[in-house]
């Protein structure tokens, strides 16, 4: 008995098994490979701003930038070009338009609400996605509305849910709540709902950690001289936590969220890993601006190199178990795959 026992324990190790034979060849590694990447996997943030014929770069995002309305059709044409399936819309506000309440986020004419109308025109078939939050909109740079010194749920809910309609009516696809107040999942679904917007879907962040990883988007929708120092903390989570990103995931997807964002990305593929295993949702992966600019600045100075270092960090998103990425790098990876696949 005693023998036999050791015997399967050799069949099973070395130098019988030898993990590097499946390695060897190419084609056994591709055999091999568990994950796939796809353009099915893509989605690209774009940012907006006024003015006319301006595209300027974001200083602290390289290769990013904002673009004035009357270009944005030939940046849609282009994406859409590349076969990636759905964009991300970020405004920058005009100062002259923050108020404490953010009330220009209801304006059916706001920057946003225009910029869906010219995608959906020049591709309806290119998904819309769109930031329900009030931050590029308050001259404090907050998510929500300030009452005797504190972030008032109830009182940024009303406005969140105004928000969503102006957005869902202007043609959005898909509504993104990014601003962690609580219910905020279950009260834009029932306000789309009285308003007929049924199958608009929602796209929660439903655990976005209090990170210092979104500097570089706060300087690209103009918030971070509004925010200052202050921070955060009073609603987006302690990055020490991760049983709770569970409960809020759980809580959003009661509330009625049609898939969920694990935000930032590769910091907390724990996080992913845990919500796709034990929840069996749709996670998307939220590869934010202050990871764009690390991996952007180390290749600039020739530490990386760029197709290895970004495909690299794609399949992580997909071995954690995400269904899709947001990510700055999503042109580039589809001009990448374009080229591999033919
Ligand atoms: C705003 C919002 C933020 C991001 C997306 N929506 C910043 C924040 O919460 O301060 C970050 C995206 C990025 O860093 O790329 N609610």
């Amino acid at each position: 008995m005693k023998q036999r026992s050791n015997k399967q324990f050799s069949i099973n190790s070395f130098p019988r098994v030898r993990m590097r034979r499946n390695r060897l060849s190419e084609f056994s590694r591709k055999l091999m490979s568990e994950n796939n990447l796809s353009f099915n996997d893509l989605i690209y943030p774009i940012f907006i701003t006024y003015g006319s014929k301006v595209k300027e770069e974001i200083s602290s995002m390289p290769g990013i930038y904002r673009y004035s309305l009357d270009l944005l059709h030939k940046e849609i044409e282009y994406i859409s070009s590349l076969n990636i399936p759905a964009i991300a819309l970020f405004p920058k506000i005009e100062n002259e338009l923050k108020t404490p309440d953010g009330k220009e986020a209801l304006n059916k004419n706001n920057l946003i609400c225009k910029a869906i109308q010219i995608s959906k025109k020049v591709n309806p078939d290119l998904g819309v996605i769109t930031d329900v939050a009030l931050d590029p909109y308050t001259d404090h740079g907050h998510d929500g509305i300030i009452k005797e010194d504190q972030i008032d749920n109830d009182l940024t809910l009303d406005i969140l849910c105004k928000q969503a309609v102006a957005q869902a009516e202007a043609g959005c696809d898909i509504i993104a709540p990014s601003d962690m107040m609580d219910g905020r999942v279950g009260a834009i679904r029932d306000t789309l709902d009285e308003h007929g917007l049924i199958n608009v879907q929602i796209m929660s962040y439903a655990a976005k950690y209090a990170s210092s990883f979104y500097g570089p988007f706060r300087d690209a929708v103009g918030s971070a001289i509004n925010l200052s120092n202050k921070s955060k903390k009073s609603y987006q989570m302690d990055p020490a936590n991760s049983a709770e990103a569970l409960r809020e995931i759980r809580l959003d997807i009661n509330e009625g969220a049609d898939m969920i964002i694990i935000k930032p990305g590769m910091p907390y593929l724990d996080i992913i890993s845990k919500a796709k295993n034990e929840l069996s949702f749709p996670v998307i992966a939220y590869q934010v601006s202050g990871e764009y600019s690390m991996i952007k600045g180390a290749i600039q100075n020739g530490w990386f190199d760029e197709e290895k270092i970004i495909f690299e960090t794609m399949m992580c998103f997909k071995r954690a178990g995400c269904d899709g990425i947001i990510t700055y790098f999503a042109p580039f990876v589809a001009k990448t795959l374009i080229n591999k696949t033919f």
